[in-house]
């Protein structure tokens, strides 16, 4: 029964099946397929993070991401994390707390650069915010991608076969920015080292974990040349 229904759904339904169900398992925030925020109030709210993100979400800065064409479910699941640390932090929350308390949990990220920018946003700005980035036309042109990296035949289960996913709540790589992704395969990759999670600035999500817990220098490094290479128009 099960293996004929399998069969006609194809191994591109399964492997969409096989990643919602690994989220649906994972992710601290669902959010619903009918929400679509409006990308026009996002716009305005916008004007806080052009001068790191660019003014079409495509970032000046190497080290920090692109937005433009990211995943709407994506954006609303980083940005609400983020908020979730940047209060903790406002709150005082000392490191020994973090380590062991809501902070330190998997599912987290925490980055400072944006506490200032999230710590009050509600709800609705954030799904208007992610709304507006979705909407943008990323840009990165298609720069003398090497070979792929042999283990990048991994990834493509859930990122895409050239980084462009097709699931909402995975975020496309593909011409995402090389220092910034390096920084976040090295957080991963630490969170699975710390058995509470990443305890301060950092990000912790189980499913990539165990992706870049076996991941050498050397991949990392080889990985995000090569997606940042990619052309991300779709
Ligand atoms: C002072 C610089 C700065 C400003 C202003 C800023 N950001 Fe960021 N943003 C960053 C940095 C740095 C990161 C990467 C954090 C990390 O490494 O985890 C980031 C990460 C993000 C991410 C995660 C992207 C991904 O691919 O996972 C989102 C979404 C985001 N910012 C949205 C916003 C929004 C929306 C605003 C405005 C309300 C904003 N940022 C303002 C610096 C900034
Ligand atoms: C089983 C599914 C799955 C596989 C396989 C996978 N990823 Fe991911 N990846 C995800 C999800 C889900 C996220 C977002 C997690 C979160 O919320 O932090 C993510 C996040 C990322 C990010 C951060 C993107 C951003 O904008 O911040 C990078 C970089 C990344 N993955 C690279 C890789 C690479 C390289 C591989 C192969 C070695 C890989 N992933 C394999 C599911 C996967």
């Amino acid at each position: 029964m099960m293996r004929s229904i399998l069969l006609r759904l194809g191994t591109a339904a399964f492997v969409s099946i096989f990643a919602s169900t690994v989220l649906a398992q994972n992710s601290s925030t669902i959010i619903r397929s009918t929400v679509r925020g409006d990308p026009a109030a996002g716009k305005n709210l916008a004007k806080a993070c052009d001068a790191c993100h660019g003014d079409q979400g495509m970032s000046p800065i190497d080290g920090f991401p692109n937005l433009a064409g990211q995943n709407f479910n994506y954006l609303v699941k980083q940005l609400r994390e983020m908020r979730t640390a940047a209060k903790a932090r406002a709150e005082n929350v000392t490191q020994a707390a973090r380590a062991t308390g809501a902070f330190g949990q998997r599912n987290q990220r925490s980055n400072e650069t944006m506490d200032a920018v999230v710590v009050e946003l509600v709800d609705v700005n954030i799904i208007n915010l992610a709304a507006y980035y979705a909407g943008l036309k990323c840009t990165t042109q298609s720069n003398n991608a090497p070979e792929p990296p042999k283990i990048e035949t991994r990834c493509q289960i859930c990122h895409g076969k050239a980084g462009i996913s097709r699931n909402r709540n995975i975020p496309n790589i593909a011409g995402q920015n090389k220092i910034y992704m390096t920084l976040q395969l090295q957080s991963y990759r630490e969170a699975a080292k710390t058995p509470s999670g990443s305890a301060a600035d950092g990000r912790s999500a189980p499913i990539m974990e165990t992706q870049a817990a076996s991941l050498a220098a050397a991949d990392i490094d080889a990985l995000s040349d090569y997606y940042s290479r990619l052309s991300c128009a779709k």
